[in-house]
């Protein structure tokens, strides 16, 4: 069968998978192959055990495979064959050397970009699906054409804005696409090359056109203003917790702000997943490089404060389990970030059991997708945490039990059966406030939630 474009794209990951996938359902007319360095990856793509859980994927997956949607490892043949690359390998924090702790880790965008020039015998556009730092598609240009085989690479930037665990249903109804290119006659003429492939199902006025910096630059700043709120609600739950006031109260009255919006109104534990911290660190960066301290200062503080609302959280068990935890049973409610994902990267469930551990408690967990990630992540604690499939189970004999994910899952368990099995006093954190706390209370629950005093449950 003959395609009229070749579309590639290198790192099959939660973007990479999920983003093309949809791509190639959209698109029957155009081939999409997704390449990978990890041979595990690549070949659990070809399953129906996706590497990555995420609802709908699958099926959208097993329309698309084998008719116009490929899997590989043999990353030359394919760059070559391609007209079209997107790059959505991973861009985690520096750990070593200039800027470790905050800047980008660029290796793996420029081996991937090395590796596009030596594979490549035509012109190609290439686009920056990975969130990078703003001026990064300069450094881009820079080595893809420095070529001496009379080839042309055009960069754009096309970030991407899915969350996990609705990554299906944001991509195939995007809030908008972003698309910014150089504004050259060649850079326009790529630009209109990729508006032409979302065309195929996202309307046109929702397709955003720009320069190519600002493009690279609003997708920090989406997460950062994303991150933002949560941090700012957070805040205010521990001002709440000391005043009477209750944050869910809150929200709602000034979400109903049509200027404010109710959305990422939720106090919680704090935000994770594996760009929020990384995207603004880098933001934060890119701020200091430029002198801008201020404006450094001034993100650095949405990190900080997420930092707090864990510790506090932990301190919040501390001082209402009468200032002690060793030996006592706590069980984690859910391991995620967030709901509907088995990603674990950075999520606050990780910080809480570590300082849990350090107060001596004896930690389970349970999780419906995420267990297997939770012992990968906390491996290094062997077995003083117990890993455990049923919520029941799992809650015997416990002390405390701490909602650490909003599965949807814990909002149905039998409470009364779970405290009827747990020590007494018996106490229960709700980190996401999903649960019925006035009825807790009524089974007989030591009751603790966030941005709530416990008297006015
Ligand atoms: P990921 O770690 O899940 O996937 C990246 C993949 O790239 C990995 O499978 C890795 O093996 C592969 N890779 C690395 N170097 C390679 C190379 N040289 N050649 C071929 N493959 C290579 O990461 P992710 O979550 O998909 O994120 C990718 C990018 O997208 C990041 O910049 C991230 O900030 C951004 N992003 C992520 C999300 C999200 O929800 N996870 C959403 C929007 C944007
Ligand atoms: C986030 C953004 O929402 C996406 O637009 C972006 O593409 C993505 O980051 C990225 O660049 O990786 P994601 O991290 O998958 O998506 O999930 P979110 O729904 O944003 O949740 C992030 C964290 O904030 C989770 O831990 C979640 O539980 C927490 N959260 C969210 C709250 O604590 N309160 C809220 O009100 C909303």
């Amino acid at each position: 069968m003959s395609f009229e474009k070749k579309i590639l794209c290198i790192g099959a990951g939660y973007v990479g998978g999920p983003t093309m996938t949809v791509i190639a359902d959209k698109c029957p007319q155009h081939k999409v192959t997704i390449v990978d360095i990890n041979e595990e990856k690549i070949a659990a793509w070809q399953t129906d055990d996706l590497p990555i859980y995420e609802p709908g994927l699958l099926d959208v997956v097993k329309r698309t495979r084998g008719k116009n949607l490929f899997f590989s490892t043999d990353i030359p043949k394919e760059i070559d064959e391609a007209d079209i690359i997107f790059v959505s390998v991973n861009t985690p924090t520096k750990t070593f050397g200039e800027g470790k702790g905050k800047a980008s880790d660029l290796q793996y965008l420029e081996k991937t970009a090395h590796a596009i020039v030596e594979a490549s015998n035509s012109s190609k556009i290439i686009i920056e699906k990975s969130t990078l730092p703003v001026r990064t598609a300069e450094a881009l240009e820079k080595i893809l054409n420095s070529n001496d085989k009379g080839i042309h690479f055009d960069v754009i930037s096309n970030p991407e804005f899915l969350a996990e665990g609705t990554a299906i249903h944001d991509l195939e109804n995007p809030d908008r696409v972003l698309i910014g290119s150089r504004e050259t006659e060649e850079g326009l003429k790529a630009r209109q090359t990729i508006v032409d492939i979302y065309k195929n199902w996202v309307s046109d006025e929702r397709i955003i056109r720009s320069n190519v910096w600002s493009s690279e630059l609003s997708k920090l700043v989406a997460n950062a203003f994303l991150a933002q709120r949560i941090s700012s609600i957070n805040s205010i739950s521990a001002l709440c917790e000391h005043t009477g006031a209750d944050v869910s109260e809150i929200s709602r009255a000034i979400g109903a702000d049509s200027r404010i919006g109710n959305k990422f109104l939720n106090a919680s534990i704090g935000f994770g997943g594996s760009c929020f911290k990384k995207d603004i660190l880098n933001l934060v960066y890119i701020s200091e490089s430029l002198g801008l301290t201020e404006v450094a200062e001034y993100w650095e503080n949405v990190i900080k404060m997420n930092d707090y609302q864990e510790k506090r959280f932990v301190k919040r068990m501390l001082s209402t389990m009468f200032n002690t935890l060793a030996n006592k049973k706590i069980v984690l409610f859910g391991f995620a970030f967030k709901a509907n994902t088995g990603d674990t990267r950075e999520t606050p469930a990780y910080y809480v059991a570590k300082m849990l551990l350090e107060e001596h408690a004896n930690v389970y967990i349970t999780d419906p997708k995420a267990l297997k990630n939770a012992k990968i992540d906390l491996a290094e604690f062997g077995n003083r945490i117990k890993y455990v499939d049923d919520p029941y189970e799992a809650a015997k004999d416990a002390d405390a039990v701490a909602i650490m994910t909003e599965w949807d899952l814990y909002k149905e368990l039998d409470y009364k059966k779970i405290h009827d099995g747990m020590r007494k006093p018996a106490h229960i954190y709700d980190g996401r406030n999903i649960l019925d706390h006035s009825k807790l209370k009524e089974i007989g629950f030591d009751t603790h939630v966030i941005g709530k005093h416990s008297d006015n449950i």
